[in-house]
Parts: structure tokens; sequence; C-alpha cells
């Protein structure tokens, strides 16, 4: 298996089965530290960098309540605007990472264009991890919900997936390139306009993903051990920033989960994941359900990231 000493975290279509496993076990063991809410030293002399060229809440303060955690330091920037990367001078990635790696020793990225936090990992000396690109990917997020299915499941394969929410979305391609790696049927459910793009299922046929598409979730959450939803009411992640704020519409039927759905027709022992945030697509009376992960995820998702910093900057092999 491959290190991941000084390894950028882009896409989880690089990763092999093995690399999910060892991420996991290495995730177990900072689980203790995040849950008994201590502070290590383990990456005491290391420093991260945020860069964030789109608003985040739980990505960016995840990756920095990590880098605490681990006892590091944090500096960095969650709006563009203030840069010169978002002012006049409209800064290059190219010009914004040779700066920022003298600033740190590993730097995570979001940004609205597909891509970005690749053409930076051409540019810099130092790791980056891909928070989220456009309509790509979010590696980070996955895996964190990888590893929620992991320890709430006691596996993962051998389960039936249902993915309910917009293809188009980063965390659709990074959990289908994820799930390659695993046996796990999956069924998608999407609005015809928000659909698997064709060349993308292609992809994923060649990779021999047991997938299928469906159009209402009732059709599909009866065999379904994990759901994962995310919104179909949602901003453009090519922007910078979506300005409409309540407005966008409701969630149809065929695109929820509701309370009722669940007790009627889900497994007693399924599990319901949503990376957050939300719109009406899982009704807030759902919180309170037993098959309700999400606070979980949000809570992985720190266990997640301080694995990850670790790992990519040598602190643990
Ligand atoms: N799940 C997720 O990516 O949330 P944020 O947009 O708040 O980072």
């Amino acid at each position: 298996m491959r290190s991941f000493s000084g390894r950028d975290i882009l896409s989880l279509k690089e990763f092999e089965r093995q690399e999910f496993h060892h991420i996991f076990e290495v995730a177990r063991k900072m689980e203790d530290i995040a849950r008994e809410r201590k502070n290590v030293n383990l990456c005491a002399d290391k420093t991260l960098v945020t860069a964030f060229y789109q608003p985040s809440t739980r990505t960016r303060l995840a990756h920095e309540a990590a880098m605490h955690r681990l006892g590091g330091h944090v500096t960095g920037f969650a709006d563009a605007k203030m840069t010169r990367a978002g002012d006049f001078y409209q800064e290059s990635i190219k010009d914004t990472v040779k700066m920022l790696e003298f600033y740190g020793d590993v730097i995570v990225m979001r940004h609205f264009q597909q891509g970005a936090p690749h053409e930076a990992a051409k540019w810099a000396s130092i790791p980056i991890i891909n928070g989220g690109d456009g309509w790509g990917e979010h590696p980070t997020q996955i895996l964190t919900d990888l590893y929620t299915v992991l320890r709430e499941k006691g596996r993962i394969d051998g389960l039936k997936w249902l993915a309910v929410g917009d293809m188009r979305m980063r965390t659709m391609h990074s959990l289908a390139y994820a799930l390659t790696q695993y046996d796990c049927p999956i069924t998608f459910v999407a609005p015809p306009d928000m659909s698997l793009l064709p060349e993308f299922k292609e992809e994923l046929k060649n990779y021999n993903l047991n997938f299928r598409e469906a159009d209402h979730v009732e059709q599909a959450i009866a065999e379904a051990d994990v759901i994962l939803v995310e919104p179909v009411v949602q901003p453009d992640y090519t922007k910078e920033r979506d300005e409409r704020k309540g407005d966008a519409g409701r969630t149809p039927a065929n695109y929820k989960i509701t309370r009722e759905l669940l007790a009627t027709k889900a497994k007693s022992d399924a599990i319901l994941l949503h990376s957050l945030p939300r719109m009406d697509e899982i009704p807030t009376d759902v919180d309170i359900t037993r098959w309700s992960r999400y606070w979980q995820e949000a809570a992985n998702g720190v266990v997640m990231r301080m694995a990850l910093i670790a790992l990519v900057l040598g602190k643990v092999e």
C-alpha cells in the first residue's frame, strides 16, 4: 500500500480498498481522543492552512477542530473576497498556493471551480486536501460517511445503499467512486434534470459499480441498509456564492425521507445519512428517530479529518 505521508487527498477515484481500510483504522484510534474532548500534541509542530473560496460550516471547521485536537496550529481564509484572489487582482491558484505553502504544512481547499484543488496540488510542495470542488468531488465527506457506516453497522461490504438527491453533487461522485471498492449495490434517485450524466454512468460501469436508477424513494427504500440524502433544492455549486435565501422551492415527495416513510417502508435497522446543510428533504421530526445518524456523521467528520491530517503529515503510518 502506498504511504499517505506527503500525499494529496483529491479524489476517491484514486483510492484502493486497503487504503480505505487503513484510513478507517487510523480514524478509530483518533475517535477516542475526540470523544474524550482531549487535545494531544501529535501535530504540535505543524500548521493547517484553510483556503475556502466557497461557504462552509462543517468542512472548514471540522478540519480546524481536527488540527486543534491534534495540537497543531491553524491559519487561512474563509472568504476569498478578503484575499487578492477575490479582488481586483483575481490572483491565480498557482500564485496563491505558492504563498500558502510557506504559511503551513498542509492546505485544505474548497473551490467553486471543479479541479481547483488539483491545480493547487500541481504547484504546492505540501499536501492539498480537497474540501469540495464545484460539482467535482468531496472526498473527506464520503470517507466520513463510510466510516460512520462501518462504526454503526460493523461492516461496509454486503450493505445495500439508496442515494437520493442531485447526482451532479460532488458527494455523489465521491460516493460512487468509493463504492466501486466494496460489495455494495446502490440505487440512485434524482430528478430527471439532476440525474447521473451518461459519461459518469459509463465510467461507473467500467469500474463495475453495481447500480441502478429509480424515480421515487418508495421504489428503493425497503431494501436499503444505508440511506444517504442530499438536497435537490440547493445552490449552484459552480458559483462562489448563491445569494438566494429560503425561496428556492420545496422538495418533491420523490426525493424526501419523512418519518412516516421510514416507519412504514424502511428496514428497521437501516441508517440515514445526510452531510448537511439540509432544506426540507429530511424534516426535523426525523432527527429523533432510530434511523437518523447525521449527528454521529458530523462528529465523525472531526475524527476523519484528524486521521487524514495526521496521515498526510506523516505523523502516523
Ligand atoms: N457537508 C458539508 O460539506 O458541509 P459544509 O458545506 O458546511 O462544509
